[in-house]
């Protein structure tokens, strides 16, 4: 078994997602998902449209996820790679070098993000009635 890690807030659920999530999985044999609580967004100033229990589900329910958890925090990354017994931290590429500090306990893979498409960009067309 060749466990992929990877986080994020997954919310509006979108192509740029499942294609991270795709190419995430096709790393490894198990993919396991962060999502990131209502509390941690609200530290970090976001609010998510759906809630923690939401976008788990709709993340789990993905085929290329085998399990999603909690992201509660910035600082419990290393504790979760060890814990999944992960070998490759994956990020979308928004996020190059930030965390190759973790590269001496697994691979860091930055991957390239689908052009066009956010989260941030679906909530402003919604919001311009486009
Ligand atoms: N992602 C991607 N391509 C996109 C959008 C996101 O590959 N077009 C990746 C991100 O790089 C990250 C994961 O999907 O690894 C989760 O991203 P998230 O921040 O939840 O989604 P965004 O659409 O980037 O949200 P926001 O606009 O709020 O930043």
């Amino acid at each position: 078994m060749k466990t992929v890690i990877t986080y994020g807030t997954f919310d509006l659920f979108h192509v740029g997602h499942v294609r991270l999530l795709k190419r995430a999985r096709a790393l490894g044999t198990r993919l396991c998902v962060g999502i990131s609580t209502d509390e941690f967004n609200a530290r970090k100033c976001k609010k998510a449209v759906h809630s923690f229990a939401e976008r788990a589900e709709i993340v789990s329910s993905s085929q290329f996820v085998d399990h999603v958890f909690a992201e509660e925090g910035w600082e419990q990354k290393r504790g979760d790679i060890i814990r999944y017994s992960a070998s490759v931290f994956v990020m979308g590429d928004d996020w190059l070098g930030e965390f190759d500090f973790l590269s001496d306990i697994c691979q860091v893979v930055y991957l390239p993000r689908t052009e066009k498409i956010s989260t941030t960009g679906i909530r402003e067309n919604i919001l311009e009635g486009r």
